[in-house]
């Protein structure tokens, strides 16, 4: 097994936990601290209270902080200060912004509260309390549990900030046709604190109950004076006795559960249409070599399939379908090996060609599914997307579903999600992560068996139905309807009733399910007070979901009929969507603050530091932009990244080699076979470079690929430029390091820390990962979108940029906005995020060091000194005339990134030794 598939992923949250913690706990208190989800047939309503005491002799500013699902909507925000309730409103998005500008344009802070993540998306707000006073903050958000792969999945975070003396999570799940098996995983479930947790499960009821004390929050794995974090998933299915499913009428309206399993399984066409254009290269292109193997073992031996590999141009495995056996599977196999990044994407040449492939292979009795996976946007071919769309619309013709997937952040998500719409569809985001071969081939899982094609659910009796006809249905989903009972009179028990048939195709026959009707349910179960009109919310709930997605499709006037309709029960539920803003109202003389449902695909907005008011403490946290510690050690190294076209030599002089150890830990496919190009000896022979031997440096994988491969389509790899700052003069110097190289960036023999970088390859600038070795079993790896935590022992964690403190016996992390720092005795390491051309880089620093420690690596190097010449392109160092350039470049050792002159010289000049020094062979 691949080991990125053996890597068990946890989200754990951020919440405002940074270094200004120990102002943080002296001033407020989280006496109490509870979510209570309550799931009634598949509905969960869940609300998270948090009640707090200004323990400060003074008025102090108090943050509530929470992550809620994606895929829930909030749908109510109470603070209770002082027996004053303040509620959030709900309004239209539009309506919101405009209070929202004229806060802003007032001249007062008024902040965007929510952020995107995986899985996860933010809610954070504070309110000034006074002396001595208390406040209660409740958030409320509710979803409709989707079923996947055979299973429910209710996701719960929670990191209260601080141990909390009463900390209760409360979970009840009511399904009336029988809980067929329940099961707690998530971080809060495998860690320490997993005694903490209760589970008691009658035939139709169960319940979760977690309360950890006190000292097992402060005590457990990684938890510390900022207590617990992370998740509890509660997994569940039910009891189907009945394959036509269940219906449930409650309040007026009904809901219809249709997830039958006891099917053949119908065999399918399917063609993957995978882009191989520059930009998959690397991590992205192995990843998905790897998924596509493991997925063409899955495929059975009836299904047929197809492969088309495309860039600018367009490369069919084979020009038709076939059928998947054996000695088919080892032949595509032997493709999907061989597939390497190249040129541009032409989307629209790709699926035109696999929506033929599908149409020339026509059977009766089989399903026919197109899955494209891409990672940018057209840039070759028909670009203009939406004569891309209305060609694989028209191409299609509603004939069978076509999939996209978009591979990590520079796609359009829209775009896609909006051409899968558009053909019955769905669009799923692949993260640039370790696990993204396990995520591609789990979206593959759950299309993998239709049971079902065709699927038209018809009811008599019932008004304001939900989506009634289905495409497909796969095994391990369930297709859910939601109305409204016709001429529901409370009064009269003569309701209409509702009465329900289904038809579809199976695989080699029409089924047809007649005369479905409502199991009567005289008992409500318990529901969350207040929401027992939850049938109701529900149906509100998949309604607007629904007109979500068709608004997306539409044009004009029925656009703006589909988006009133999903805005209006949007505020009669009052569901914080897409259309909608939550304005969280406050104390007089406090701002309010709008709370937006964030896009998916949106990148996580750079929320501004909110600078303490004199007078009262601040929010938690240092500011970020001053007060650093100064940056100008007697040792200060800058480094900076350059324009294209710098005077030195590049990567011509080298031949990249790759050992097969280099690959990082998450290269599943060994079997790839790359091959070794160093002249320079065997392998074990590399970075030992002695004199008068040929330098040998190291590349990544893609590059040796690509440079060996397909030399002419390669874009000129810009070098990235480092600043070092000199002793007793004013310009620093600079010199450049080749892409993609792997560079020792510090290490302190004596303790064994030390810092490695990753220089960002093809047009990239910066570094694409820095990762610090604390010691041999605490490791940090920093990567553009995610930080992730590696300690002997325990689960691996990943972070996004977001505010964290994680502390260890030998070290604390604490993660800023765009900027983690990892201090060590009084090493101090600052890793940068910046945003350049769209994309992200890092840049490592030094920001404290010990004096009297002598440190190797490229940021570990002595000041050197220099001489200016007479003539304006010299300098002298260390005696020797070297030929340097006054250049400007800009410093990403800063957080604001000035830009600033230098003198490039060759790097063995600047660094005092070769490149071959400073280079490691692995991360
Ligand atoms: C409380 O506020 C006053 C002024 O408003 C200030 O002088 C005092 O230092 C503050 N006390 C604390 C503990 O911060
Ligand atoms: C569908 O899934 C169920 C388990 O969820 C399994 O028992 C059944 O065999 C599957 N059907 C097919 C056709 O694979
Ligand atoms: C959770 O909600 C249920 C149903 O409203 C209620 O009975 C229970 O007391 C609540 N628990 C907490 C901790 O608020």
């Amino acid at each position: 097994m691949d080991r990125a598939v053996a890597v068990l992923f946890i989200f754990v949250s951020f919440l405002h936990t940074t270094a200004g913690q120990s102002q943080t706990k002296s001033n407020w208190d989280i006496y109490s601290f509870h979510i209570n989800s309550t799931v009634t047939s598949r509905y969960a309503i869940t609300v998270i209270t948090s009640r707090v005491a200004n323990r400060h002799d003074n008025s102090t500013e108090i943050d509530f902080h929470v992550k809620i699902p994606k895929t829930a909507f909030i749908s109510k925000f109470r603070m209770t200060i002082d027996g004053q309730i303040y509620d959030g409103v709900v309004k239209q998005k539009e309506e919101a912004k405009r209070q929202y500008s004229a806060a802003v344009s007032r001249g007062q802070s008024a902040g965007l509260v929510s952020a995107v993540g995986r899985t996860l998306e933010d809610f954070k707000t504070s309110v000034t309390v006074a002396a001595h006073k208390k406040v209660t903050f409740e958030l409320t958000y509710e979803e409709l549990l989707q079923r996947r792969l055979g299973k429910y999945e209710l996701l719960i975070n929670a990191q209260p900030g601080q141990p909390v003396k009463d900390l209760k999570i409360e979970v009840s799940v009511y399904e009336k046709p029988g809980i067929n098996y329940l099961k707690v995983e998530g971080s809060l479930a495998s860690k320490d604190l997993a005694n903490a947790i209760t589970k008691t499960h009658s035939d139709k009821e169960a319940w979760v109950n977690f309360y950890p004390t006190q000292q097992q929050q402060m005590t457990c794995e990684g938890c510390g004076e900022n207590g617990f974090s992370g998740d509890l998933k509660i997994i569940y299915d039910v009891e189907r006795p009945q394959s036509q499913g269940e219906i449930l009428e409650y309040g007026g309206f009904f809901v219809h559960y249709f997830a039958p399993s006891g099917l053949p399984r119908i065999p399918k066409n399917v063609v993957f249409i995978i882009d191989q254009s520059g930009s998959m290269h690397g991590k992205k292109i192995r990843q998905t070599r790897s998924a596509l193997l493991k997925i063409l073992e899955d495929l059975g031996e009836n299904d047929h399939f197809g492969l088309i590999l495309f860039d600018d141009r367009i490369s069919p495995w084979k020009r038709e379908l076939l059928r998947a056996t054996q000695q088919n599977l080892d032949n595509a196999k032997e493709f999907v090996r061989s597939i390497r990044d190249r040129g541009s994407t032409d989307i629209n040449a790709a699926v035109l060609e696999g929506v033929e492939m599908i149409k020339r292979y026509h059977k009766e009795g089989s399903a026919s599914v197109l899955i494209l996976l891409t990672d940018g946007d057209p840039t070759s071919g028909v670009t203009q997307l939406s004569r891309i769309q209305s060609n694989v619309r028209e191409a299609i013709g509603k004939n069978f579903p076509l999939y996209c997937l978009g591979f990590g952040f520079d796609v359009n998500f829209e775009f896609l999600q909006k051409m899968a719409q558009e053909n019955s569809g769905v669009a799923r985001r692949i993260y640039e992560d370790s696990d993204a071969a396990l995520q591609l081939k789990g979206f593959y899982e759950e299309v993998a068996i239709p049971l079902l094609t065709s699927v038209e659910m018809n009811y008599t009796g019932a008004t304001n139905l939900t989506q009634t006809t289905f495409n497909l249905y796969y095994n391990g989903s369930e297709i859910v309807v939601a109305g409204k009972i016709l001429n529901n009179n409370i009064d009269d028990f003569s309701t209409e009733e509702i009465i329900c048939e289904i038809i579809a195709t199976s695989r080699d026959s029409k089924v047809k399910y007649s005369d479905i009707k409502a199991t009567k349910d005289d008992k409500l179960p318990a529901v969350m007070s207040g929401y027992e009109n939850f049938l109701q919310r529900l149906w509100a709930c998949l309604t607007v979901k629904q007109l979500l997605e068709k608004e997306l499709t539409l044009t004009g006037e029925e656009k703006e009929a589909v988006k009133k309709e999903a805005l209006d029960l949007s505020l009669k539920y009052s569901f914080v969507t897409p259309l909608t803003s939550m304005v969280v109202t406050k104390p007089e003389g406090e701002d309010s603050q709008v709370a937006n449902k964030p896009k998916e695909g949106e990148k996580p907005p750079q929320i501004p530091v909110r600078m303490g008011i004199p007078g009262q403490p601040g929010p938690p946290g240092p500011p970020l932009s001053a007060g650093h510690p100064g940056l100008g050690g007697h040792f200060r190294t800058h480094m900076v990244s350059g324009p294209v076209g710098s005077s030195l030599q590049m990567s011509g002089d080298y031949d990249f080699a790759l050992p097969a150890a280099a690959a990082d830990y998450e290269d599943e496919d060994e079997d790839v076979g790359y091959a070794m190009l160093s002249p320079s000896g065997p392998r074990g022979d590399f970075g030992m470079a002695g004199p008068g031997r040929h330098p040998v440096i190291h590349a990544t994988h893609s590059s040796t690929l690509e440079s060996t491969e397909t030399p002419t389509t390669r874009p000129a790899r810009t070098p990235v430029r480092f600043l070092m700052a000199a002793e007793g003069q004013s310009l620093p110097l600079c010199f450049d390091i080749p892409a993609g190289h792997l560079v020792k960036l510090l290490q302190d023999p004596a303790s064994g820390l030390s810092m490695n970088g990753e220089v960002a390859s093809d047009e990239g600038q910066g570094f694409k990962k820095v990762i610090i070795h604390v010691n041999a079993d605490v490791h940090i790896e920093c990567e553009p979108y995610e930080i992730t935590l590696k300690m002997k022992g325990l689960d691996i964690v990943h972070f996004l940029w977001r505010q964290h403190t994680q502390k260890t016996s030998s070290m604390i992390l604490s993660i800023r906005d765009d900027e983690v720092e990892v201090s060590s005795g009084s090493l101090h390491i600052v890793v940068f995020r910046h945003q350049k051309d769209g994309d992200r880089l890092l840049w490592p620093t030094v920001r404290q060091r010990p004096s009297n420690t002598v440190f190797e690596g490229i940021m570990g190097k002595q000041l050197v000194t220099y001489e200016e010449h007479q003539s304006t392109s010299k300098l002298r160092i260390k005696d020797e005339e070297v030929s340097a350039s006054k250049v400007s470049t800009q410093d990403f050792s800063v957080k604001t990134a000035p830009i600033v002159s230098c003198w490039l010289v060759e790097v063995k000049f600047a660094l005092q030794g070769e490149l071959a020094d400073h280079t490691v062979s692995k991360l």
